[in-house]
């Protein structure tokens, strides 16, 4: 949809600004970004656009295009979250105004705004499409306002609005990679020491992303679930070496030999973040040496560790990467995001990548009976405002 005339025929007058805030593809690092691990993502093709301007009321009106929903709410009093009608906010209405909530709380301005937003990151299947729309609104605002901010902190204000506003208990990669992208490349980010830098995706491959179509209820209790197993392990593990803080803090030896205390379960998750942060270290050093073959092979392995041990993929999405791993081009394959369902990765060599895509499309509807979308995707820049 494009936002731009659908301003115009809203509001009738031009807008001002036009955002465009990319969604996120995690290559691996998988569930470790609430353990102090490394992530190694890169910001996608597919994006939320906002077209806005500042309002003259002083109020912020949105028009959520592909919902077909509108809200107008002031700046103030959003910690009630009510609209002007004193109506509560609906969830998609929270994310916008959690920013705007948080951005004020913590002293900087935010000026009435209205704007029409419309997006073709596929919702709810694991591509960051909520927090696309979180740092598009930030980045919105502080272009406005013109005050000081790098992209980070933006990034980490945003979490902050997700967690406390919307209660969602997510980690910080996905407003990281959505605020920070960069084009071609993936994003080294460590997030405990927050030191990131970009590393140039291997020559002439593509990544792949294949929606399975599938999406599940009772994510975010089961990513809570998660989390707390990830904690209680902690907790535990302070027996053995008692300055650990995380996850991070133990390293895949130490977990060989005390991992053996933990209850099953907790030592099942445990065992996956352990070692899905050691992958992310040799995948680099993979990616430095252009070993193309082990990235791929330790993106297999990513994905073995969250169907076994993290137990966070479904069927469909174990069907399509047992596909990706038998068609031409492809080097490796994994789910991505959160999980329960949403969308596989697949570094594929470019030359081969229509073959690839045919092979998958055909194989998953041969074995599950349903349609998968396949996207050939490029690494992008992360958001970007732009006066028109
Ligand atoms: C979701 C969360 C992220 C991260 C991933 C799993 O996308 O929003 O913070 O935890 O799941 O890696």
């Amino acid at each position: 949809m494009n936002v731009e005339s659908q301003y115009s025929l809203i509001f009738n007058a031009k807008p001002r600004w036009l955002v465009r805030g990319p969604g996120r593809v995690n290559l691996l690092g998988e569930h470790v970004d609430y353990n102090g691990g490394p992530v190694l993502p890169a910001a996608i093709d597919q994006a939320v656009w906002i077209a806005a301007d500042v309002s003259k009321s002083e109020l912020i009106t949105l028009h959520a295009l592909d919902l077909k929903e509108k809200i107008t709410f002031a700046a103030e009093g959003l910690e009630k979250k009510l609209d002007i009608n004193g109506r509560p906010l609906p969830t998609w209405a929270q994310y916008p105004a959690g920013v705007a909530w948080i951005l004020s709380q913590n002293g900087y301005k935010i000026e009435g705004i209205q704007a029409v937003y419309s997006s073709n990151i596929p919702m709810g299947s694991g591509l960051s499409s909520s927090a696309a729309i979180e740092v598009a609104f930030a980045a919105l605002w502080q272009m406005i306002s013109g005050w000081d901010c790098d992209r980070l902190r933006l990034a980490q204000l945003c979490q902050k609005a997700e967690n406390e506003y919307v209660g969602v208990a997510c980690g910080i990669m996905d407003q990281f990679a959505t605020a920070c992208g960069v084009k071609d490349h993936a994003l080294y980010f460590d997030t405990r020491s927050f030191e990131w830098y970009p590393i140039p995706l291997p020559k002439d491959t593509v990544i792949v992303i294949a929606d399975s179509g599938m999406r599940r209820s009772l994510t975010h209790s089961a990513y809570n679930e998660r989390r707390a197993a990830c904690e209680e392990a902690v907790r535990l593990l302070k027996k053995f070496k008692p300055d650990i803080t995380s996850l991070r803090d133990i390293s895949p030896t130490e977990f060989a030999a005390y991992g053996e205390y933990l209850p099953a379960l907790i030592k099942k998750r445990a065992e996956h973040v352990v070692k899905e942060i050691a992958r992310v270290e040799s995948a680099v050093n993979a990616l430095r040496r252009d070993d193309t073959e082990s990235f791929g092979a330790l993106m297999f392995a990513g994905h073995a560790s969250l169907r076994d041990y993290y137990e966070v993929s479904i069927p469909e999405i174990d069907v399509l990467v047992s596909l990706a791993r038998n068609l031409p081009g492809c080097i490796g394959a994994r789910m991505t995001g959160g999980g329960f369902g949403g969308c596989t990765v697949n570094l594929v060599w470019a030359a081969q990548v229509n073959d690839f895509i045919d092979g998958l499309e055909r194989g998953y509807l041969e074995k599950t009976g349903k349609q998968a979308k396949v996207y050939v995707c490029h690494a992008s820049e992360g958001t970007s405002v732009t006066c028109i």
